[in-house]
């Protein structure tokens, strides 16, 4: 497939069939770099450009909610170098671009872990960055960050348990709708369509509750290649799915 085949412009997506909620797993920046002889972290920078135009993409559809995978909770694996630089560059990036999401009335909030081994200073930008955003609502942008898909689950039954043991709910109480309520951001819609970049088709341990019915969209196309283009593609051809939640 050629990049041409794998882009679509704005005006061939049918705006009334929007995703409610569309979740990215941006992956593909080693790649990206040992391709150009270079070392990871020069692709995790040029991601930088993909995000911004794939979140002013969202701007011009007018999504209403988009999460993108920054870290993982099993990124902590790789070596010690690369966790500690997309840390400061993930703090970095945040810090420089916020007046920009701000002016676009984008709220910005996260999913995830807060808590160690994410820095402080990290974490204090994080709190910083929400609360500075928090009363926009032109797009929600989710940032996963330390996320895991069982590591939420296991933090919301710990939320469960605790209200279980206050009093403040029965086991029987327990329900879709109840734990629903105690995942790390409860409102936000279901994600109606993931993006995974870099040809690799798994969910790595995405949004596993969130994402139970979302369809799901691979490209070939390396995160710091990705484009508001390739959204709209992926938006569109979302548009032309049946979905059908085990009905007929
Ligand atoms: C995705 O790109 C970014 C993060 C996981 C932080 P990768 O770093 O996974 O790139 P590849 O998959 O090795 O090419
Ligand atoms: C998933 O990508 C995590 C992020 C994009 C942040 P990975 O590259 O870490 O996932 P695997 O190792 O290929 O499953
Ligand atoms: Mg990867």
């Amino acid at each position: 497939m050629t990049d041409a085949e794998l882009t679509a412009r704005l005006d061939e997506v049918d705006l009334e069939r929007l995703p409610a909620h569309v979740a990215i797993i941006m992956d593909g920046n080693g790649r990206w770099a040992a391709e150009r002889g270079e070392p990871r972290r020069v692709g995790h920078a040029a991601g930088e450009a993909a995000l911004f135009d794939t979140v002013e993409g969202a701007l011009d559809l007018g999504l209403d909610h988009l999460t993108v995978w920054a870290f993982s909770t099993d990124n902590w694996k790789r070596p010690s170098e690369e966790v500690r630089w997309l840390m400061w560059f993930n703090r970095d990036l945040l810090l420089r671009r916020l007046d920009e999401l701000d002016e676009r009335r984008v709220r910005v909030r996260f999913v995830g872990r807060r808590t160690r081994p994410v820095p402080k200073r990290v974490l204090a930008e994080m709190d910083d960055a929400e609360s500075r955003t928090a009363h926009h609502r032109r797009l929600t942008l989710q940032i996963a960050f330390n996320y895991g898909g069982r590591d939420e689950l296991v933090d919301t039954a710990r939320r469960l348990a605790r209200d279980v043991e206050a009093g403040r709910l029965s086991p029987d109480g327990i329900t879709e709708r109840s734990l629903q309520a105690r995942l790390y951001q409860p409102d936000a819609p279901e994600v109606e369509l993931l993006i995974r970049t870099s040809g690799e088709q798994r969910l790595s341990n995405f949004l596993l509750w969130e994402a139970a019915y979302a369809e799901l969209a691979f490209t070939p196309v390396l995160w710091p290649d990705f484009r508001r283009g390739h959204l709209f593609a992926a938006v569109r051809d979302f548009g032309r799915r049946e979905r059908r939640f085990g009905a007929v």
